[in-house]
């Protein structure tokens, strides 16, 4: 062993016992200079201290939520206009166009999950998504973003979140794919950290070999550090954009540029915003935007309490009905600002319990799990709102903007949800949709089920106002398939 491994392993060695992981070393002796470098670089990007103080709180114990004192629910702009609104929605988003027309929005997905329950064997963008041309999640979003150029005249940079296990075939994929249309060098791609994972009984992190750490992404609330430290803001302030269009890489009928939505943020003059879906039913699986002490806060639906969950206003409406799907715009000198504060900024930590394949130390095997083992740690973006001066909440349409695939699909199992057939169900229901609108004849079910399958590439139309103008069918042939 050379002299600066020496050093390095015993500096190491100092570190993990404190943090009383010093099992990690527990092959050292039987590996070879490469993989002792690559182990001690591992260890090297975890923040040990940090780990030690986490295990005892998230790993082998569940941090308890304490329902804070005064919660309200968030008020929110509604998707239309209200009475007296309607200036102001036309004023907001003529200033969206404006930014985006002056080149001052970025568009930023965040793709860097493993997408274990969709279980794809590739980054989740690659997934292929809609109904007919089966476009893959990227190609989706390039679509979009080439499509706003053309509209806006202008460039939208794209930035994207990867992991360092899925970097290297994200890129390759964009490069494979000729960029999807896009100039690549306006696309920007950058990993997110990691975090290892943690056996769930004894808090001792996994390995994945001997000389591997068991690593996972720390959460989409990674992307407010990775997005500072790649470089990306400094990019993105070097090209003078101002504004970032969060979404998630997931959402194959995303707005993945909305000047509604920009717009009404850029006018509350807002460092952070969210879109909201209102919420189906009382207990479904959305965290919900919430005034907590007077800040906006996002709270798991699994931490509101039922009776809570379960209010109705006069009007029987829900009263916590403001779901959180993950879309955001973000103020570019926020993100910067976030980063560059004395002492940093931090996000809390959540605990999943998840899945991982591990290198046992004893039986000197893999072990393939049946059951949740392992403990990821991640932190969330919404929680960076409650760090907000200002911010708002605007409403969004389900059937217009929420056809998410994260579950893979599930043949005859009755109400599976957000699985690639019922993305694709809904990608054919919003496009029958923006079709009828413009006269033309849809058929359906006698269910009220649309009978046929439609795709309407973005290039075409990423609104249904688009649609005016284009040469459309005058009725559409039950049972056909038809693309535009
Ligand atoms: P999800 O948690 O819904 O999906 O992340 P996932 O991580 O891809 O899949 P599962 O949970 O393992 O089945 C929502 C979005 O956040 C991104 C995902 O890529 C997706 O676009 N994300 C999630 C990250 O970029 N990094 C993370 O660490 C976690």
């Amino acid at each position: 062993m050379t002299d600066a491994l020496d050093t390095r392993y015993v500096a190491a060695r100092r570190m993990l016992e404190e943090a009383g992981q010093a099992h990690v070393l527990y092959f050292w002796d039987q590996l070879k200079d490469e993989q002792k470098t690559n182990l001690l670089d591992q260890i090297a990007s975890v923040d040990w201290p940090e780990v030690s103080r986490l295990v005892k709180t998230h790993v082998l114990g569940k941090p308890a939520f304490t329902l804070p004192g005064s919660i309200e629910p968030s008020p929110y702009y509604a998707n239309q206009p209200g009475k007296g609104q309607k200036q102001k929605y036309q004023k907001a988003r003529k200033l969206g166009e404006k930014l985006i027309g002056e080149g001052k929005v970025a568009a930023f997905t965040v793709a860097g999950g493993q997408g274990t329950r969709l279980g794809w064997n590739g980054p989740k963008g690659s997934y292929p998504a809609t109904p007919i041309r089966k476009l893959p999640l990227f190609a989706c979003m390039a679509e979009y973003i080439r499509k706003t150029e053309q509209k806006y005249q202008a460039v939208v940079p794209c930035y994207i979140m990867t992991s360092p296990i899925n970097d290297a075939a994200t890129r390759q994929f964009f490069e494979q794919h000729g960029y999807f249309g896009l100039k690549a060098e306006n696309v920007m791609m950058f990993p997110q950290q990691m975090m290892p994972a943690f056996d769930a009984v004894t808090g001792k992190a996994l390995l994945e070999s001997p000389d591997t750490l068991a690593m996972a992404p720390n959460g989409h609330g990674g992307s407010l550090k990775a997005l500072f430290a790649s470089g990306a803001i400094a990019d993105m302030q070097q090209r003078g954009i101002e504004q970032i269009s969060y979404t998630q890489v997931d959402n194959p009928i995303v707005k993945v540029v909305d000047p509604q939505f920009i717009g009404l943020h850029a006018m509350d003059e807002c460092q952070m915003s969210s879109k909201m879906l209102p919420k189906a039913y009382p207990k479904e699986k959305l965290g919900v935007f919430c005034l907590v002490d007077g800040k906006l806060a996002v709270i798991e639906y699994s931490n509101l309490p039922d009776d809570m969950a379960e209010q109705r206003d006069a009007e029987g409406k829900l009263r916590f009905i403001a779901g959180s799907i993950a879309i955001h715009v973000l103020r570019v000198d926020f993100v910067r600002d976030l980063n560059t504060r004395p002492g940093g900024f931090a996000l809390p930590w959540n605990r999943a319990d998840k899945k991982v394949a591990c290198f046992d130390l004893q039986t000197r095997s893999m072990v393939e799990p049946k059951s949740p083992n392992a403990v990821k740690l991640e932190t969330f973006v919404f929680d960076a709102l409650p760090l907000c001066d200002k911010t708002i909440v605007y409403e969004t349409d389900r059937v217009q903007e929420f056809a998410p695939i994260k579950n893979a699909d599930a043949p005859g199992t009755p109400g599976a949800v957000d699985c690639p057939r019922t993305s694709m169900d809904g990608q054919t229901l919003r496009a029958a949709l923006w079709l009828e609108a413009q006269g033309v004849k849809v058929p359906r079910t006698a269910d009220g089920r649309i009978d046929a399958v439609i795709e309407i590439s973005p290039m075409t139309a990423i609104e249904a106002d688009d649609l005016k103008g284009v040469d459309l069918p005058e009725a559409i042939d039950p049972g056909t398939e038809v693309l535009l």
